[in-house]
């Protein structure tokens, strides 16, 4: 796997660890009228204020297994959950968590990769329109982009 030629700028999340939450994730999911089973990020922050850790933790977790989405409609933005949290994937994840908060016009979907390593931290967002990659992504090109696509 390719990486950015700078050097990582935060630890990643240990992965027994990850898979412990992974678990926790899906003791909240619910099934949704097409039988996905799906968490809410109004349930996510619940459960990480709960248990005193980042909700950002939380939704790495979710890449690691099939069978749990982040519930949302609308335009969906790809958040690499991967190896891109050395270079701040996390930090992205919890700011896209405080945006959709104030806009919830968009959904979420934490991955494992998008293949584009050597760009860390990679975001896609995908709608109506195509798809715009952000990668390296910034909090500031994340919300221009969610800006002009959602609004
Ligand atoms: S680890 Fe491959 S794009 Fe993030």
């Amino acid at each position: 796997m390719k990486t950015p030629t700078r050097s990582p700028t935060h630890a990643d999340i240990d992965m027994s660890r990850l898979a412990t939450m992974g678990v926790e994730v899906e003791e909240i999911a619910a099934p949704s009228a097409a039988g996905q089973m799906e968490v809410t990020i109004p349930a996510l922050v619940e459960l990480s204020e709960d248990r005193g850790r980042p909700v950002s933790h939380y939704l790495a977790a979710i890449p690691l297994g099939d069978d749990v989405k982040v519930a949302g409609t609308g335009p969906v933005l790809k958040v690499c959950a991967g190896s891109c949290q050395q270079w701040g994937a996390l930090d992205m994840l919890e700011h896209v968590v405080e945006r959709w908060q104030k806009h919830p016009s968009f959904q979420l979907l934490p991955v494992a990769c998008l293949d584009r390593c050597d760009q860390a931290p990679a975001c896609e967002l995908h709608g109506d329109h195509g798809q715009l990659v952000l990668a390296p992504a910034t909090k500031a090109s994340l919300d221009e982009a969610l800006d002009s696509l959602t609004s």
